[in-house]
């Protein structure tokens, strides 16, 4: 049996699209969902279904090893970083190597760093005018956006596209790439 745990900060769509994929199988369980925003929708996504679901705040999570302890108590095969917006603390990262993977809606190196992320990268994306954009998922390092990444997939730019148009083509690729890469990934932890 391999375990996942999730962190989100925001409506979760992915959360639950990665809870969908694995629902049928009994070799993956996802023991715990970890926010740091008191309202944010993945809550409502938990407890629709009925996943456990946790809160911690900033001073828990840089200042504490509340987080840690949580963890550690789940026995994670992989941490999954669902659209979660902040920095992964040093506490995490040496307890957890090469266990933390994150997800960016861009083709990194480009359009990664502090305040990168969600409709920020795509906003940028249509403002250089790009012609492809993408996802990455990478390992995650003490640096936001620099660990080794482990899959890239792509899909085109329109000029008449909108924001929205790429946030949408984006999270069509996570939908379909980021439980299979969990998936194979479980099968080397
Ligand atoms: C996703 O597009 C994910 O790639 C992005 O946040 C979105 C969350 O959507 N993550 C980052 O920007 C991390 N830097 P969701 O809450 O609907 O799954």
């Amino acid at each position: 049996m391999k375990n996942i745990v999730l962190f989100a900060s925001g409506s979760g769509s992915n959360v639950e699209n990665i809870v969908q994929y694995f629902q049928n199988n009994v070799n993956v369980t996802i023991a715990c969902v970890l926010t740091n925003k008191r309202d944010a929708k993945v809550i409502d996504r938990c407890n629709r279904l009925k996943i456990n679901c946790l809160y911690f705040n900033k001073n828990a999570f840089s200042s504490t090893d509340c987080v840690l302890k949580i963890l550690q108590s789940y026995k994670p095969d992989l941490i999954i970083l669902a659209g979660f917006l902040w920095k992964i603390p040093s506490n995490l990262i040496t307890n957890f190597p090469n266990k933390i993977v994150n997800i960016h809606p861009a083709l990194l190196p480009k359009y990664g760093g502090k305040g990168m992320y969600g409709n920020n990268v795509h906003k940028a994306v249509k403002e250089n005018n790009e012609t492809e954009t993408g996802i990455t998922i990478h390992f995650v390092n003490e640096n936001y956006d620099e660990g080794a990444i482990i899959q890239q997939e792509k899909t085109l730019v329109n000029p008449s596209d909108s924001m929205e148009d790429i946030a949408s083509k984006v999270h069509q690729l996570e939908y379909e790439y980021f439980p299979k890469v969990i998936e194979k990934l479980l099968l080397e932890v």
